[in-house]
């Protein structure tokens, strides 16, 4: 599919190197990476493509979940992934709720939006299978809570698959992202990385960090799964996963190799965490981290500890659990004790610039007929639409209550 001849030229070099390189797909640490980006194998594997070549392949952008800080986060997803990749098909799968109307922020994406399902959300059944294969623990709505995160995310499969049919192809990339990913970078090429799936470091309680993946269509329809999967992990006998334990273990039981990858994004979280945080609690970022923070919690804050104050906290957490890189100033941390200070807009706009600051204001702002104006705009670009009317979304973010 891409550039076979070239593969077949190198490919003396790249069984020298397999080794070496597999070496480096399960070493999952960044501090690899000066040294294997020094390597000529890069090029020798074709292991990353350019750019180029990679914004002309069919790619899938699936963003799922509530739109709840979406003012936020919405307008660094379009900028650092939606636009570097302009030819990419956007998908949005999303439960429905007062902050919905946020999404007409993607008014402004400049890709193929194939398909967005907002759906009024429902309690999913809780079988005997997810009951012995999830734990509730941790989990703020426990095991209902996996499911319908789970459904959000196999949802968006079902989606691109029925699209594909559609129209007789198959993506080369899919990446399944989050609509409370901050973003303060782009999206790079070396992010996609053939034969694999890719995910971020960090973060991974126990299993794999479940924040983004990106891969190709067979090991995609494995990560995406999440629903699915649970009869046969329970047949094989897992039990008191919780979202990331499962995640990994769906992955290494269908013989998906994974890689990691420091990604410029973090979660958007309205959630309390204790401070400091000891081995097993959740360190909450500072917006103003320059990161990669590869998808750690964060939120807009005044700094209370950075520099070799992260240090001294960061020792303390379980590597297998929430820690995330820290190093070389990448984290600044929050006291998350309490919800987010008064004046956190002013903090967030300064650090995010006019552009965003402006969307921020923007949706805060926003009326009833703007809302449905844009609303309108966004649903016309939309190929299949399968939601209630933009009044009625709109009527849920604007009715007294
Ligand atoms: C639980 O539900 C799923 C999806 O409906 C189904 O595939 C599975 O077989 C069920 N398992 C049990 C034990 O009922
Ligand atoms: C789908 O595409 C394939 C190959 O590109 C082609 O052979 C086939 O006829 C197409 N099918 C339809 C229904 O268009
Ligand atoms: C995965 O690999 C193992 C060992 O090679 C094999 O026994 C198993 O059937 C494979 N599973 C799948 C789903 O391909």
């Amino acid at each position: 599919m891409y550039s076979l001849s070239h593969h077949r030229h190198c490919r003396l070099l790249f069984l020298i190197v397999l080794s070496l390189s597999s070496i480096i797909f399960f070493s999952l640490d960044a501090s690899f990476s000066p040294f294997f980006l020094n390597f000529p194998f890069r090029k020798a594997g074709n292991l990353v493509f350019d750019k180029d070549e990679l914004i002309r392949s069919r790619i899938a952008v699936c963003l799922v979940g509530g739109a709840r800080r979406f003012e936020l986060t919405g307008p660094s997803i379009l900028d650092m992934v939606l636009k570097e990749y302009p030819n990419s098909d956007l998908f949005l799968h999303s439960p429905l709720d007062k902050n919905t109307f946020k999404f007409s922020l993607l008014k402004l994406a400049p890709n193929n939006v194939a398909a967005v399902r907002l759906f009024y959300p429902a309690p999913l059944p809780e079988n005997q299978s997810y009951v012995r294969v999830l734990t509730a623990q941790n989990s703020p709505n426990g095991i209902q809570g996996l499911l319908q995160y789970f459904n959000l995310v196999e949802g968006c499969l079902t989606m691109i698959k029925s699209h594909q049919q559609k129209n007789n192809f198959t993506y080369d990339w899919i990446i399944r992202t989050r609509v409370d990913g901050y973003w303060n970078g782009p999206l790079g090429p070396e992010n996609f990385v053939p034969r694999h799936y890719l995910v971020p470091p960090g973060s991974s309680y126990g299993g794999l960090n479940d924040r983004l993946g990106i891969g190709d269509i067979t090991t995609s329809t494995v990560a995406l799964n999440r629903l699915s999967l649970i009869p046969q992990l329970d047949s094989l006998g897992f039990e008191e996963l919780n979202s990331e334990s499962a995640f990994k273990a769906q992955l290494t039981t269908q013989n998906i190799s994974y890689v990691t990858k420091r990604l410029p994004f973090c979660i958007v979280s309205d959630r309390r965490y204790d401070f400091p945080p000891d081995r097993f609690s959740v360190p909450v970022g500072s917006l103003s981290s320059p990161g990669p923070l590869s998808g750690a919690k964060c939120r807009p804050c005044t700094r209370i500890c950075h520099g070799t104050c992260v240090n001294d906290v960061m020792v303390n957490l379980d590597k297998d659990w929430s820690w995330t890189h820290y190093e070389n100033g990448a984290l600044e941390l929050c006291d998350a004790r309490e919800e987010w200070e008064d004046g956190w807009e002013k903090i967030f706009d300064r650090l995010v610039g006019k552009k965003f600051a402006k969307a921020r204001k923007k949706v805060h702002s926003m009326k009833f007929d703007e809302c449905v104006e844009d609303l309108l705009r966004f649903k016309k670009r939309t190929a299949y639409w399968d939601a209630p009317s933009v009044e009625d979304i709109c009527k849920l973010g604007f009715s007294e209550s």
